[in-house]
């Protein structure tokens, strides 16, 4: 089957007096119903390959092939939930999320979510967990294809966090196709059908495998815990260079 997101030898350089190789003839393929989570590094390029992904960078050498046609934009049917949730603060919850969508749509997502409460506050009276789970709804709103998150979990406390992970869960179950940037091996562990282990920058893949384990994620499992075993090995080339 034809993936549904291919990067074919993408190089990215940031020009300048001292240019940056952020991305260096990277192959990735994604398929549809897959949950990919990609480990790398700070700094190994993480963000801009979901940034080239999402069409608000282009690839310098390379292609980026989204349903078959190159990526030439961004695109309600690939949103990129960033690090932090970058709501409009002048805006409320519901006028967030219905600035991504139809507002019919965007009151079935926040209910869908348990946050038809909330419609009306503004993101300073919400919670950092919170505004995730708006960001989050803001992305579903334009019934994407494929949702790409760039550590978008991260700075919250555990409870909320495995929320969240519960959330993108279910959203996945449901038919969405997920790429997820970390570098936490258990955020990893806990929601991906296949991982992604990358080197430092230039990025090379360290580890690519599928992760057949059964959901919720028993975390004291022998496969479990052999499946992690061998991607922190993978993962101690990161402290190579
Ligand atoms: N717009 C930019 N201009 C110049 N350099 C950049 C830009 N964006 C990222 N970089 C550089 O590219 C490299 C990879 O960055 P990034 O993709 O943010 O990594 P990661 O998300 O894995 O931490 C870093 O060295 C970073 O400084
Ligand atoms: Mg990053």
């Amino acid at each position: 089957m034809a993936p549904l997101l291919q990067m074919a030898n993408v190089h990215k350089v940031f020009p300048g007096r001292s240019a940056v190789t952020a991305v260096k003839n990277l192959n990735i393929s994604v398929q549809q119903g897959e949950f990919v989570a990609i480990l790398g590094p700070s700094g190994c390029g993480k963000t801009t390959m979901l940034r080239l992904a999402a069409g608000l960078e282009f690839p310098t050498q390379g292609q980026v092939i989204f349903g078959g046609q190159p990526v030439q934009g961004p695109r309600r049917s690939r949103p990129l939930m960033f690090q932090e949730p970058r709501l409009f603060p002048w805006l409320t919850v519901e006028q967030n999320v219905a600035a991504a969508g139809p507002k019919e749509m965007a009151r079935r997502v926040l209910g869908s979510m348990g946050l038809t409460e909330f419609a009306g506050s503004y993101p300073h009276e919400l919670s950092g967990g919170m505004a995730r789970r708006v960001a989050l709804a803001r992305a579903l709103v334009g019934q994407p294809d494929i949702l790409l998150l760039d550590e978008p979990l991260s700075n919250l406390d555990l409870p909320v966090r495995r929320g969240l992970q519960a959330e993108l869960l279910r959203m996945w179950r449901q038919g969405l196709t997920c790429l997820l940037v970390t570098h936490e091996l258990e955020e990893a562990l806990v929601l991906a059908s296949r991982i992604l282990v990358l080197s430092p920058r230039p990025a090379k893949i360290l580890w690519d495998g599928q992760i057949p384990l059964p959901y919720p994620r028993d975390r004291r499992s022998d496969a479990y815990l052999r499946t992690k075993q061998d991607i922190q090995k993978a993962m101690e080339g990161w402290s190579e260079s």
